[in-house]
């Protein structure tokens, strides 16, 4: 019998979402007749608007045709559509050549397979709360220890994000070599400012450290003024290295693909201390392990940034937006207290108090018959938090918010 990768043995508990489907699947099976709405996992519920859906039949009938037909493509991503995203950097003020893009099957994916690049001493530094995945798999690598009682692993450095400091993510106070941060964030709903950005990037330069930018939520930020790339800051183009997606932007949750960015300018050591360009350890890395993503898809992505196209997912994304400002607004009434949801599709609300965050989730569930995230399933800082996701349908949202108004005033 092989010996297994006993990293594993570390992790707690399964992952959170499935965890959390599990108990749902046990309430709706001793409760056939209750009505669940699910304001858990932040999956999309509007269909693939028509523009998006006509470029990936285009690609298709393509592929039926001797001519046209196309086997593997450049694992990186097709020309077409490197050449639309860095076009769609630029019209954000960011400096991104295709060739520092390298599109991908998700941004979850990708953050849990970037780490594979760096060594396994180095220091991470994460926000808790936290999108699970960069942690768990930093653990499945074996950069950590075992987890404490409160479920922190040895070895890691925990940002503490809570109402406390504005959720925005402290600096860390020992020296690290790789920091996570997610802007809008996952699960907090906060953004980062410029100058919150610009002080990362400046202790990253200074620290030699690199920054994992998730901005997967950045189509969703609505208030003018805010970045949506880290590299709108002068000199994060050394330091910095961003994920995006297609998914919750364009409603490709089922669909799949995401890219991210990897500047000719970052760079890591080797055992000599000599400098290696980042992006050519990650071509490598995709090169061996990835063969691109289909090329009906690439066109349905590229038609994201076609007038049409960004029409239609613009008018996605400012319905799910209301679902969050009624979701918002809707807590507030019934004595909550809300943050996120104005520049983020995630709402993160405090739980009344004397309750824990599971403990939220079982009431809100048995109650209401509405599924949402315990705080604390994204780190110790989360206990006491919980988070609904504004991915649902207009009237789904709507009775969500009537159940908790009438049957979970505080
Ligand atoms: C979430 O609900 O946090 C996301 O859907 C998870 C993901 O994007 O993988």
């Amino acid at each position: 019998m092989p010996r297994i990768n006993t990293h594993y043995q570390k992790l707690r508990a399964g992952y959170l979402f499935p965890e959390i489907g599990k108990r749902v699947r046990a309430f709706a099976s001793a409760h056939p007749e209750a009505r669940i709405i699910r304001l858990g996992i932040g999956d999309v519920v509007l269909p693939l608007p028509r523009p998006i859906v006509e470029a990936m039949k285009a690609g298709a009938e393509e592929m039926a045709s001797a001519e046209t037909f196309r086997g593997y493509g450049p694992e990186q991503g097709y020309e077409f559509l490197l050449e639309a995203i860095a076009e769609n950097y630029r019209s954000q003020g960011a400096e991104v050549a295709a060739d520092e893009i390298f599109v991908s099957d998700g941004s979850k994916c990708d953050t849990a397979n970037l780490q594979e690049i760096f060594a396994l001493d180095n220091v991470v530094a994460l926000t808790d709360p936290v999108y699970p995945v960069y942690v768990d798999t930093n653990v499945m690598a074996g950069r950590t220890g075992e987890a404490d009682e409160g479920g922190r692993y040895a070895n890691l450095v925990y940002l503490p994000t809570t109402a406390e400091n504005g959720f925005d993510p402290p600096l860390p106070a020992k020296p690290v070599d790789i920091i996570y941060l997610c802007s809008p964030n996952n699960p907090t709903g906060a953004v980062m400012s410029r100058v919150s950005l610009e002080r990362w990037v400046a202790y990253a330069r200074k620290e030699g450290a690199v920054i994992l930018f998730d901005a997967a939520y950045e189509a969703f930020i609505r208030e003018p003024g805010l970045l949506h790339s880290i590299f709108e800051i002068p000199g994060a183009r050394e330091v910095a290295i961003e994920f995006r997606s297609f998914s919750k932007t364009a409603g490709f949750t089922g669909t799949r693909c995401a890219f991210t960015v990897i500047p000719k300018e970052v760079y890591g050591r080797d055992a000599s201390g000599a400098p290696i360009p980042l992006r050519a350890l990650w071509n490598r890395r995709h090169t061996t392990k990835f063969n691109g993503v289909s090329y009906p898809v690439q066109k349905a992505a590229a038609a994201v940034f076609s007038p049409e196209g960004s029409a239609a997912v613009q008018a996605n994304i400012d319905y799910y937006m209301e679902n969050a400002r009624i979701i918002r607004a809707g807590l507030a009434v019934a004595g909550y207290r809300v943050y996120g949801g104005v520049n983020a599709p995630y709402i993160w609300l405090r739980v009344p108090a004397g309750m824990t965050s599971w403990d939220f989730f079982d009431r809100l569930l048995g109650e209401a018959h509405v599924v949402g995230t315990p705080g604390s399933g994204f780190g110790s800082c989360g206990e006491g938090y919980f988070r609904l996701s504004a991915f649902g349908l207009r009237e789904n949202i709507q009775e969500a918010i009537e159940r908790i108004r009438t049957k979970m005033k505080i």
